[in-house]
């Protein structure tokens, strides 16, 4: 018999491999970066003693879901080697909410915060 939480985390665990697979399809810088943040975001939490209250396995999922909303944004903005116009930034700065409404309503929805405040400063000004 399986108990929720493992359930839960079965669930997770397989549609986090959609996700993968979905970041992966769309766009393949979108796809590195999502995993190494996902990895590295795992790594300070597996690799300390420090309570940050969350496991290293939703720090991982954390780390691959901050960016999903840049799923819609469009490749010629996702890849420009050069600096953004004003209009792109304008739609770049969108991908957190963007992302964020992605999550609504999903099993990943935990992560909308996370996903929404990703970009901001720790004074909750600006973008970085
Ligand atoms: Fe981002």
């Amino acid at each position: 018999m399986i108990d929720k939480k493992t359930l839960n985390i079965a669930l997770e665990n397989n549609s986090m491999i959609l996700v993968q697979k979905c970041l992966y399809a769309r766009n393949l810088h979108l796809y590195r970066h999502s995993v190494l943040t996902a990895e590295i975001a795992w790594d300070i939490v597996a690799g300390t003693k420090d309570d940050f209250g969350f496991s290293a396995a939703q720090a991982y999922m954390a780390g691959m879901l901050h960016d999903v909303g840049k799923l819609f944004v469009q490749d010629k903005i996702l890849d420009k080697r050069h600096p953004l116009t004003e209009r792109e930034w304008e739609i770049m700065e969108k991908h957190p909410a963007w992302g964020h409404d992605y999550v609504r309503g999903t099993i990943f929805e935990s992560f909308g915060d996370v996903i929404l405040h990703h970009h901001k400063l720790p004074d909750g000004s600006g973008y970085m």
